[in-house]
């Protein structure tokens, strides 16, 4: 199967994941540079501040901050048509309430941006990916306080302005589900409170109110602008035909994805949702205003992230799995990798198919990818022939939904496409890139770059649109 040629092939990272150079240029600290190493199974908490003896691995990241010429000639070569990265706001505003933008932290991405253009390169910009400035978390207390709507309006203005016609591809928050299912991400830090659930449902709706005032002014500011939503896909199936089952997978799809898109997408609160905050009491600051922009400033694409899916039961002793920001049920016909996400090609052309019918606006995958250990031989080569099956019955399905089903996807960025730190654990060593950097989670190693057999494989997979699997 063949995708057209203008289908967008490319990688995902994100800068708190990859660049480090995390004090340096005048950028100022973000949530992520507090954030300790984990590991598997245990997962990374914040601490207070930086702290004496606990390792930070965003701090270094994979060093794309020196590194992004030779990572661009190396994504050049695979033939990349484009590359996701994201905005560190604290380089642009290091404590995130100032009036004027660090020039330095501007330059950086005048210089990133400049040199994909010249490797014809698309960028795709998510303007927030976990990386809020920490100042913003400790005076403010995160995204439940409606200043920060204004902070990142700021930040939209001066990034937008600064960079049209140079990025065209916008997403506003990356997983914004993450708010509800993580709210530590959008810093709403204290769940001792008993208010904290409330706390996060607020900080998702100055979030949704942001996002919209962010498409619209987008829009004004360069009207070729395309600005999506990114979710975090929980594709849940049925464990069994009971009817509870098929109910609860249903539910959790709505509530743990659907929501967030439905919102973006329609540019209102779905009748669902306004149920949901009436049974659990809450009472949320929405005005009359938040709605009218809500209304505004709907996406043009929805972008979103898709690794697993997992099974939903009724049953309270089914055995879990890890996955994506939360657990789920292990479902018996599906392999796990290392790390306890179960691999399902099929749910991606499901999800496809789910978003597509639902709004037919086009659609995007800008993560999707395996997480390995991988184990370099003595001339630091990865025969990662496990993740090229992955990423082809991955793309195989994603072809089927396009030219079997007729789903609009406009394009494809596996995520981590250079070795990059984990989000969920901290660790160098789950892997998802086409190249390998040479890094471990002690801090050793010299960030030396090395093309995977992976590497050769995606290169012939987008030189023939996606013919040669
Ligand atoms: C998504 C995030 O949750 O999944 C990325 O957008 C993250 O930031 C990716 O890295 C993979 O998750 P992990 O925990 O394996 O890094």
């Amino acid at each position: 199967m063949k995708l057209s040629k203008d289908f967008l092939w490319g990688g995902a990272i994100a800068a708190n994941q990859a660049e480090g150079a995390y004090n340096i240029d005048g950028k100022g600290l973000s949530l992520m540079d507090i954030a300790a190493g984990g590991k598997k199974g245990v997962s990374r908490h914040f601490t207070p501040g930086i702290q004496e003896g606990v390792y930070y691995p965003n701090h270094t990241g994979n060093d794309f901050y020196h590194h992004y010429l030779e990572d661009l000639d190396l994504c050049q070569e695979m033939g990349f048509k484009c590359f996701r990265t994201s905005i560190a706001w604290t380089r642009i505003f290091p404590n995130g309430d100032e009036e004027y933008p660090n020039e330095k932290g501007l330059e950086f991405y005048d210089r990133l941006f400049d040199a994909m253009l010249e490797r014809n390169i698309q960028p795709v910009v998510t303007i927030s990916h976990y990386e809020m400035p920490l100042h913003l978390v400790k005076a403010y207390g995160g995204w439940a306080n409606r200043k920060l709507i204004d902070f990142y309006m700021n930040f939209c203005e001066v990034i937008f302005n600064r960079y049209k016609g140079k990025v065209k591809y916008w997403m506003t928050f990356n997983e914004i589900n993450s708010v509800i299912l993580m709210p530590e991400i959008a810093g709403v830090l204290d769940r001792a409170r008993d208010d904290f659930e409330q706390r996060s449902y607020q900080a998702a709706h100055h979030q949704f109110v942001a996002s919209a005032k962010a498409v619209k002014l987008g829009h004004e500011i360069d009207p070729e602008n395309k600005i999506g939503c990114m979710v975090l896909t929980l594709v849940k199936y049925p464990m069994t035909a009971k009817p509870e089952d098929v109910e609860l997978a249903e539910q959790m799809m709505r509530e743990k994805t659907f929501a967030f898109s439905d919102i973006q997408v329609r540019g209102y609160y779905p009748h669902y949702v306004k149920k949901i905050v009436e049974r659990k009491g809450f009472k949320l600051d929405i005005r009359e205003e938040d709605l009218q922009v809500m209304k505004q400033g709907k996406v043009d694409f929805v972008g979103f992230s898709y690794y697993s899916s997992s099974a939903s039961t009724t049953d309270q002793s089914a055995e879990m799995t890890e996955g994506n920001v939360s657990k789920g049920v292990k479902n018996p016909y599906l392999a796990t990798s290392e790390w306890g996400w179960q691999i399902d090609a099929k749910g991606l052309r499901y999800i496809l198919n789910r978003f597509y019918e639902r709004y037919e606006v086009p659609l995007f995958i800008v993560e999707n990818g395996l997480g390995y250990n991988d184990q370099p031989d003595v001339q630091m080569h990865v025969e990662d022939d496990y993740r090229i099956a992955y990423l082809k019955e991955h793309i195989l399905e994603m072809e089927k939904a396009i030219l079997i089903d007729g789903v609009d996807v406009i394009g494809y960025t596996p995520w981590g496409c250079i070795d990059l730190v984990s989000a969920g654990t901290g660790e160098m060593k789950k892997r998802y890139g086409f190249v390998y950097v040479d890094r471990d989670d002690e801090g050793n190693g010299n960030f030396a770059r090395y093309r995977k057999k992976s590497f050769y494989w995606y290169k012939d997979v987008i030189a023939s649109q996606g013919e040669k699997l």
